[in-house]
C-alpha cells in the first residue's frame, strides 16, 4: 500500500541535480520546483546523451544551469556548497556504446562520481546523496524478482561503471560520514526522455516508431520479461529517498513487481498511438550477449520502509507518454 509523505521537507531547501537536463533529472528539477526547492542543475549537454533544454520549459525561469562538466573539480567543489541535498544523475548511459568504447562511462560514470564525492566530503560533507544506479547491476539474475541481497553480477561496462559509482558513494557514507541513498532503478519511460536514437530507453524508443507509423521490432520470441516504470513513479520514489532519514546508508530498488513482456509493450503502444506495427527480429550479437533475460525487481524493502510503490500502469504511463511526444513533437525528433 502507498503511503503519503511529506514533501514540506524540500520548501526552501537547496537541491543541486547534476545530470538535471537529461530525462529523469528534469523531471525530478520540475518536481523540487513545484515543492518549492531552490534547484541548480549542472550539465555538459553532451551531444548524443539526454540533455534537452526543453526538458526544463515548465520551470526555465526558476532554476539554476550550469553548464558544466562534473569531472571538473574546480566546477563541482563551487557547486556542493551550501547545497542540503545532492541528486547524482549525470552519466554516460548507453550500455551499447559502452561496449564499444568503454572510456566515457569509465570517465563519467567513475571519476565524475568521485569527483562528485570528494566535493562533498571537502566542502559540504552535510550534503545529503542521492546516486541513481541501474537494475542492470544484478546482470542475469538467478531468481526473480531480484531483491537487493541478489549478487551483481553486471554485464557490461555501463552496469560495471554503475557498480563502482555505487560503492564510491557508498565507502563515502561509511568512512567520511557523507550520507547517501543508493537506488537501483529498472527501465524508466516517460516525457523528457531522448527520442533521437534507439540505442537506449527502449520504451520510448518503440513510442517513436510507432508515432512515425514504423515497424517495432521486437527481439527474440518477445517473451521477456521486464518491469517498465513510469517516469512520475520513479521522481517519487527518489523524493521519497531524499525526505526519509531512515533512507541514509540504504540501497533500494525501483521498480514495478508485476512484469510485462516486450510483446505486450509493443501491443500496447501500437493500440495507444493508433498507428505503426510490431514484428519479432532476431537478436544481434551484442545484444544477445548482453540480454539478462526475465527481470523484474522485488520492491518489498522500499515499500516497507518508504511507503512507495508505482502508481501508474504501463497503459496510463504509454497514453501520457504519447500525448506528450504528440504535443512537443518537434522538440525531440
Ligand atoms: N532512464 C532509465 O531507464 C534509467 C534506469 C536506471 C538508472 N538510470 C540512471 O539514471 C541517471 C539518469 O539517466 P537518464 O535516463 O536521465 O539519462 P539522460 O541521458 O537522459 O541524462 C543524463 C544527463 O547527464 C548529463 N551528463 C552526462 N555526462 C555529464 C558530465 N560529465 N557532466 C555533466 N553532465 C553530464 C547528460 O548531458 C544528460 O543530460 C543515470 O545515472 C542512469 O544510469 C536511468
Amino acid at each position: 500500500m502507498t503511503t503519503e509523505f511529506d514533501s514540506n521537507v524540500f520548501r526552501g531547501a537547496r537541491a543541486l541535480i547534476t545530470g538535471g537536463m537529461g530525462f529523469i533529472g528534469s523531471n525530478l528539477a520540475i518536481a523540487l520546483v513545484e515543492r518549492g526547492a531552490r534547484v541548480t542543475i549542472v550539465d555538459e549537454m553532451i551531444s548524443g546523451y539526454g540533455g534537452n533544454l526543453f526538458n526544463i520549459e515548465p520551470i526555465k525561469d526558476r532554476v539554476s544551469i550550469n553548464y558544466g562538466d562534473i569531472r571538473d573539480a574546480n566546477v563541482m567543489n563551487y557547486l556542493v556548497r551550501d547545497q542540503d541535498f545532492v541528486f547524482h544523475l549525470a552519466g554516460q548511459v548507453d550500455h551499447i556504446m559502452s561496449l564499444q568504447d568503454p572510456f566515457p562511462d569509465i570517465d563519467i560514470n567513475v571519476k565524475g562520481t568521485a569527483v562528485v564525492m570528494e566535493a562533498c566530503r571537502h566542502h559540504n560533507p552535510a550534503a545529503k546523496v542521492i546516486y541513481t544506479g541501474t537494475r542492470g547491476q544484478y546482470g542475469k539474475p538467478a531468481k526473480l524478482p531480484v531483491n537487493e541481497q541478489a549478487p551483481l553480477q553486471p554485464l557490461g561496462i555501463y552496469e560495471i561503471t554503475n557498480v563502482a559509482a555505487e560503492r564510491i558513494v557508498e565507502a563515502y557514507h561509511l568512512v567520511f560520514g557523507v550520507r547517501s541513498c543508493l537506488l537501483r532503478i529498472t527501465n524508466t519511460y516517460g516525457p523528457r526522455a531522448q527520442m533521437r536514437h534507439s540505442r537506449y530507453g527502449v520504451v520510448n524508443w518503440f513510442v517513436r516508431l510507432a508515432l512515425d507509423d514504423k515497424t517495432i521490432p521486437v527481439f527474440g520470441d518477445g517473451r521477456i520479461q521486464r518491469d517498465f516504470l513510469y517516469i512520475d513513479d520513479c521522481v517519487e520514489a527518489i523524493l521519497r529517498c531524499a525526505a526519509s532519514d531512515c533512507a541514509w546508508g540504504e540501497v533500494f530498488n525501483v521498480g514495478v513487481d508485476k512484469p510485462s513482456n516486450f510483446v505486450e509493450l509493443a501491443e500496447t503502444v501500437v493500440r495507444i498511438a493508433g498507428s505503426g506495427r510490431w514484428e519479432l527480429t532476431p537478436f544481434s550479437p551484442e545484444r544477445r550477449a548482453q540480454e539478462p533475460g526475465n527481470f523484474y525487481s522485488d520492491i518489498s524493502k522500499i515499500r516497507g520502509m518508504l511507503g512507495w510503490q508505482p502508481k501508474i500502469g504501463l497503459e496510463e504511463g504509454l497514453q501520457r507518454t504519447v500525448d506528450y511526444y504528440r504535443k512537443y513533437k518537434s522538440h525531440y525528433w
